[in-house]
C-alpha cells in the first residue's frame, strides 16, 4: 500500500529531501502529499516547492493559545488526508488535538538512541556523557518528549575529535536511510504502526 505523507519541518529539510528523492526513485512506499512548517524562508520549504508539493506554514506565536494552535494545525493537517504524518526535524510539539486526530500516525526522528538523551541536543548531549555509541530512532510521538513507541533503531559510533556537527551530520545520514526504511516497513505492514 502507498500511504499518504504529510511531513512537517522547521529548517534544512534532508530528512525531508530524502523522502522526496526515495519516492522519485521508486523506493518509497508512499507519496508526500504536503509539507507544512512552523515558520517561513526555510529550505525545507523550498524543497517541497521545487518538488512541486503544496505546502503550508503555521506559526506558533509565543503567548497566544497553544491549544487553538494545536487545533490548527490538526485541521490543517487533515485536509490532506495523510495516512502517516512525519515530523522531519520539525521543532515543536503537538498537543492533544493532533495525538487524538492522528495519535498512532505521527511519527518522530530523533538524532539519538531513545530513551538516551531526548529533547532539543540529542547529539549534543551523547558528546557530553562521553558514549561511545549513539544513533537514530524512528518513533511514534505520544503526550511526552521523545517518550513514543520505538519503531526503528540504528546505532553510530562515536569518533574521537567528533564535534556536535560532525556527530550530527553522520547520524543524519543513518536517519535519512531508517526513516525511509520504517515508512516502508508500515506501509507493507511489518511494522505495527496505523490502526
Ligand atoms: C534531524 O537530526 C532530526 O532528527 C532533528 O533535526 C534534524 C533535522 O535535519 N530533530 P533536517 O532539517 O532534516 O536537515
Amino acid at each position: 500500500m502507498s500511504v499518504r505523507l504529510v511531513v512537517l519541518v522547521s529548517g534544512t529539510g534532508t530528512l525531508l529531501q530524502a523522502l522526496l528523492d526515495a519516492q522519485a526513485s521508486g523506493r518509497l512506499d508512499g507519496e508526500v502529499v504536503a509539507v507544512g512548517a512552523d515558520r517561513d524562508g526555510i529550505e525545507g520549504l523550498a524543497r517541497a516547492e521545487r518538488a512541486g508539493v503544496p505546502t503550508f506554514v503555521h506559526p506558533y506565536v509565543r503567548g497566544t493559545d497553544r491549544d487553538a494552535w494545536d487545533e490548527e494545525l490538526a485541521s490543517l493537517i487533515a485536509t490532506y488526508s495523510p495516512d502517516l504524518i512525519v515530523s522531519a526535524g520539525y521543532m515543536k510539539l503537538v498537543g492533544r488535538h493532533c495525538l487524538e486526530r492522528f495519535g498512532g500516525r505521527l511519527i518522530n526522528t530523533h538524532p539519538a538512541l531513545l530513551p538516551s538523551f531526548p529533547g532539543m541536543h540529542g547529539p549534543r548531549d551523547a558528546l557530553a556523557h562521553g558514549v561511545k555509541v549513539t544513533g537514530a530512532t524512528v518513533f511514534t510521538i505520544d503526550a511526552g518528549v521523545d517518550t513514543g513507541r520505538i519503531l526503528a533503531q540504528e546505532a553510530v559510533r562515536v569518533e574521537p575529535g567528533d564535534t556536535v556537527e560532525t556527530l550530527h551530520e553522520r547520524i543524519k545520514v543513518v536517519e535519512r536511510i531508517l526513516l525511509v526504511d520504517t515508512i516502508n516497513n508500515l506501509a507493507r505492514g511489518a511494522t505495527e504502526g496505523p490502526t
